[in-house]
């Protein structure tokens, strides 16, 4: 891995793009702010380019990676899009959704990073400096979680240094971001396939299909050796503390995240607690979600004790994310 590399830190901007641009076509890494999480770029093309950001991250090899691009003429240089994937990418493109489809027959993503599949995950981020950058560069750019493997995703470009410093080339800075969960993962198959839960919700993804939406069946997604959307390892996103879900008390000493109004036994007792949304909106809560685990982590709690969240729009996706913070190292 390339370590004792000087990470430097850009306001967005004109200026800031076309460093990122740059820095990309050079086969570096560049962490920049898309609109659910920030994410680590490296030039979609570039094999080696894209070594350095699964040695980085320390992500396993085969766990492949979503190629970005900024419109869908590009995309459909990478992947062949079916009337429903169209249909798809012309309601929710730019936003915060990725769609598994077959590769082109001369895909410009190396191999690597789709790990010898036969399909490519592709989405349009529509945050205004994604966009920027993936213009400014001209071509496809592969991006996970700008994180350490397995911790939670950066919602900030300080959780990006934090976990990154020192192992990439630059992060572009353009604050918060605005919807907090990745994006929803859509394996575009003869029967649509939710992947993963994300920034767009499910009712609205089966709003324009006009169907449910089948998922991939539970066990596959806790069988680390053989992951369907191989990402999904059932323990990710993990704070260091261990996390307690659903719970109707508060244990001493654990910090409370809670959701809605926050009263239930023990929360005197609590080392501190964060809402995600005292309203009990789950937009808020999503936006919330990372940053709170890492701050009620920073502060060396006993555990994390997490208040119930209904499963419906983005709770779905917030759901997913704390019961893979849950399970046990
Ligand atoms: O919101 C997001 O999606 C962020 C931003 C940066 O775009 N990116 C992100 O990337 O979350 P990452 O690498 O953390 O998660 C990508 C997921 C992984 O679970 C991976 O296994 C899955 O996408 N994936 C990639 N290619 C796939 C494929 N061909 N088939 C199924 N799953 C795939
Ligand atoms: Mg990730």
């Amino acid at each position: 891995m390339k370590t004792g590399l000087t990470t430097e830190i850009l306001p967005a901007g004109p200026a800031a793009n076309d460093a990122a641009a740059r820095a990309l076509a050079a086969g570096l890494l560049v962490a920049f702010p898309t609109e659910t999480v920030y994410g680590l770029g490296a030039d979609a093309g570039n094999a080696t380019a894209i070594a350095h950001l699964y040695a980085a991250k320390g992500r396993p090899a085969f766990n492949p990676l979503i190629a970005h691009v900024a419109d869908l003429s590009a995309a459909r240089r990478i992947g062949r899009f079916d009337s429903q994937a169209i249909r798809l990418a012309q309601a929710f493109w730019p936003g915060p959704l990725t769609l598994v489809v077959p590769k082109t027959d001369n895909c410009p993503v190396a191999e690597l990073a789709t790990a010898g599949l036969d399909t490519v995950a592709i989405r349009i981020p529509a945050h205004p400096v994604a966009q920027a950058i993936l213009r400014a560069f001209g071509g496809a750019v592969v991006a996970p979680s700008a994180n350490i493997s397995g911790h939670v995703s950066p919602t900030l470009a300080a959780h990006v240094d934090s976990d990154l410093a020192g192992r990439i080339d630059l992060i572009v800075d353009g604050g918060p971001v605005e919807v907090g969960v990745e994006s929803t993962i859509l394996g575009c198959f003869e029967a649509p396939m939710l992947l993963r839960p994300g920034g767009l919700s499910r009712e609205k993804i089966e709003a324009v299909l006009g169907a449910p939406l089948a998922r991939p069946p539970q066990d596959v997604e806790s069988d680390d050796s053989q992951p369907l959307a191989p990402g999904m390892l059932a323990s990710h996103y993990a704070p260091r503390a261990a996390v307690r879900l659903n719970v109707r008390d508060v244990t001493p000493g654990e910090a409370l995240l809670a959701f809605g109004p926050a009263v239930l036994p023990g929360i005197e007792q609590a080392a501190s607690v964060m809402n995600l949304s005292a309203s009990g909106d789950l937009d808020e809560a999503a936006a919330n979600l990372f940053g709170h685990l890492r701050a009620l982590d920073a502060k060396s709690p006993r555990g994390i004790a997490v208040m119930p969240i209904p499963e419906d729009g983005l709770g779905e996706a917030i759901n997913d994310r704390l019961r893979r913070a849950a399970v046990a190292r």
